[in-house]
């Protein structure tokens, strides 16, 4: 499959498994607004809701940005060992909050998501980062077919776990891992003894959900996109309001993250939407600042109570080698600085662009 765009200049090639979800299509449009980034293809994972409907999502997006030719795969339908949960209640009934995508043209992949990443990552050795923003349901199940994925890879980007941090599933858990906490569990321990550098970074809660989006950035994001008018979210509008931005890439991030800080304000959190998988996109292509703690990781799996919990030994008091490079610092002055203008540009270039270009 041929990308009709980014080819030429690209440094970086990623390859991605979301469960898209309103802040993996956030984090989707960033790296489409890259210029040096090549997605080498998206895989999709049920989890925010199920992995056809994620498809349908990415699908979209990649055309209403503009984008063709980049594959998208489906992988794993349910998590590992337990039932699959969804929630509409957060993402919305498509999975993309109130936004209304166009049925997409593009076909899905008849590769299956694990045949993706086992093939891609084998035939381009050290060239491809993973980024995952999503149960690791289909990487779980590709380090079962290749052990040497870790090794294989560049370097691997997850947005999961919490640790000694109140979880956003469960007390203790956070939903990646709380969806698929077997998978992670595998994941983690395919981890073990690896060289440092090839350790996967961890955005854990406690640091994404510092990348908090207010409705100022959506204002923010109207006025570098060059839209005429202002992109207004505001909690005292009624909730459901459309956007009328005659840009059609801000009017879908705005539909779509006004139903996120809806969400988030029935839960106390105020209206604000973490939007915890863009900073992991950043962070995959080094455009945000962070820093990282190495630990040994491990997700608990059989307690009643406690299943999903992500636990890090920052001491090695399990005496066993780290596995995991867990983000302890960022920058989200930093973070949203990047992303407004790098996809205000990308929703510039799509609002000139011809209808049907
Ligand atoms: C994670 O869960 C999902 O709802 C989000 O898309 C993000 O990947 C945060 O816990
Ligand atoms: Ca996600």
């Amino acid at each position: 499959m041929r990308d009709s765009a980014g080819a030429h200049a690209a440094t970086q090639t990623i390859l991605m498994d979301v469960d898209t979800g309103i802040d993996d299509a956030l984090a989707l449009v960033y790296l489409l607004s890259r210029p040096e980034v090549r997605l080498q293809a998206i895989t999709c994972t049920a989890g925010n809701v199920g992995a056809r409907q994620v498809a349908l999502n990415n699908l979209a997006l990649l055309e209403l940005c503009g984008r063709n030719g980049i594959e998208v795969a489906i992988g794993a339908e349910v998590p590992l060992e337990i039932p699959l949960v969804t929630t509409e209640e957060t993402h919305g009934p498509q999975g993309i909050g109130y936004a209304e995508l166009q049925a997409p043209a593009q076909q899905i992949s008849a590769r299956h998501a694990v045949d993706v990443w086992v093939d891609e990552v084998r035939a381009h050795p050290g060239q491809i980062t993973g980024l995952i923003t999503g149960p690791l349901t289909n990487f779980a199940l590709a380090l079962r077919r290749e052990p040497e994925l870790p090794r294989l890879l560049k370097g691997l980007v997850i947005m999961g776990g919490c640790f000694y941090y109140q979880g956003n599933t469960t007390p203790t858990a956070e939903w990646n891992t709380s969806v698929d906490p077997h998978a992670a569990k595998e994941v983690f321990a395919a981890y073990r003894g690896l060289p440092e550098d090839k350790l996967p970074i961890v955005c854990s809660l406690e640091t994404t959900e510092r990348i908090e989006m207010r409705p100022e950035h959506l204002r923010c994001l109207g006025e570098a996109a060059g839209a005429p008018e202002p992109e207004l979210v505001l909690p005292e509008q009624p909730e459901g309001q459309r956007s009328t931005s005659g840009n059609p890439l801000v009017a879908c991030l705005s539909d779509a993250l006004r139903f996120y800080m809806e969400f988030h304000r029935l839960y106390d959190q105020g209206y604000v939407a973490h939007v915890h998988d863009a900073f992991a996109a950043c962070a995959a292509v080094g455009r945000t600042p962070f820093t990282t703690r190495l630990a040994t990781v491990d997700v608990e799996t059989d307690s009643t109570v406690l299943i999903g919990t992500t636990v890090a030994d920052y001491r090695g008091l399990w005496g066993l080698p780290p596995n995991a490079r867990i983000v302890s610092d960022n920058n989200p002055g930093h973070c949203f600085d990047e992303l407004i203008s790098s996809i205000g540009s990308l929703a510039r270039a799509v609002g000139s662009a011809p209808p049907g270009a």
